[in-house]
């Protein structure tokens, strides 16, 4: 090994990544990223218009929270532009995979002959040796970029990846983050919280260790309507469930901070709502 390698000055790295947004398909969550810009001395908040690019991003939320269904969307909206996707699906088999993939398409108004080409699915989902030894399944995913040409991948779920050793989320969640900086691809990690995790916190499977890596934490909750002063607080009805989302960090761009009520259509279209708390709403 040589030190060189490894030592750089700041001034000597070319093509620093650019700041932009990748689409999401998610009604409202695009603009919750911003970058500042300098006009005439004062800094100008300008919407950023997506996730940021070539971040990684760490999508949490208990069961049933609509992770899949955002994962689903901006695969279908990055498709729809004509930026090939990398799916890599843990649990559901490729085939079950597409019938859903179709319907977030269809909720989207976006035809599916349109973006089928533009997918490429990594199926781990029966082969545990693709799930356990990370190296291989690598290799399959780089495969697939090379192949497809694609700009962002989408893993539901990193939790697969370490189901009986979560000792080792750290070390798994680290490889695919340098992988997928190595490759510039714009990344959504779908991370399954169990009911020990606190709702609200990016903490989900593999500990804070993913949390701690992406550069990017999206939290999902739900909750039933139970008491009088939740009513007022959430505007709903006893006994209806409320969604929620909030941007729990971001350190590649600036980004809404607030919790957000979130939305999923009778289409099966997930969407962010008004801000939790704001009167004018
Ligand atoms: N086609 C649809 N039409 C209407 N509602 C839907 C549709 N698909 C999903 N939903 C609703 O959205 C919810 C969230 O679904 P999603 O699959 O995104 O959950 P998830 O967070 O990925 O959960 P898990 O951790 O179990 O994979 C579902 O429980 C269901 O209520
Ligand atoms: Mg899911």
């Amino acid at each position: 090994m040589k030190a060189e390698e490894f030592l750089m000055k700041a001034s000597d790295l070319k093509n620093p990544p650019k700041l932009f947004g990748f689409k999401t398909g998610v009604p409202g969550l695009d603009d919750m990223f911003y970058t500042v810009e300098w006009t005439d001395d004062r800094p100008v908040k300008k919407s950023l218009g997506g996730i940021p690019a070539y971040s990684v991003v760490n999508l949490t939320g208990m069961p049933d929270t609509g992770k899949s269904l955002i994962a689903g969307q901006f695969a279908i909206k990055q498709a729809s532009l004509g930026y090939p996707v990398l799916f890599v699906t843990t649990e559901t088999p490729a085939e079950f995979l597409i019938v859903s993939l179709k319907y977030r398409a269809q909720a989207m108004w976006i035809e599916w002959d349109d973006v089928k080409d533009n997918i490429w699915i990594v199926d781990a989902s029966r082969t545990s040796t693709l799930r356990e030894d990370i190296p291989t399944l690598l290799n399959v995913m780089e495969e697939g970029i090379k192949t497809g040409g694609t700009h962002s991948i989408v893993i539901d779920s990193i939790t697969g990846l370490f189901e009986d050793r979560e000792m080792k989320a750290r070390s798994i969640v680290r490889q695919i983050y340098s992988f997928a900086k190595t490759h510039r691809q714009t990344t959504i990690l779908v991370n399954q919280k169990r009911s020990g995790h606190d709702e609200i916190s990016p903490e989900a499977a593999g500990g804070f260790a993913v949390a701690h890596i992406a550069d990017v934490n999206i939290v999902l909750w739900k909750i039933t309507v139970m008491k009088k002063w939740e009513v007022d607080l959430y505007k709903a009805p006893i006994g209806s469930l409320v969604r929620f989302i909030r941007i729990d960090g971001c350190r590649v761009s600036g980004h809404d901070p607030r919790t957000h009520f979130f939305e999923i259509t009778e289409t099966g279209l997930a969407k962010v709502g008004p801000v939790l708390g704001d009167e004018d709403e």
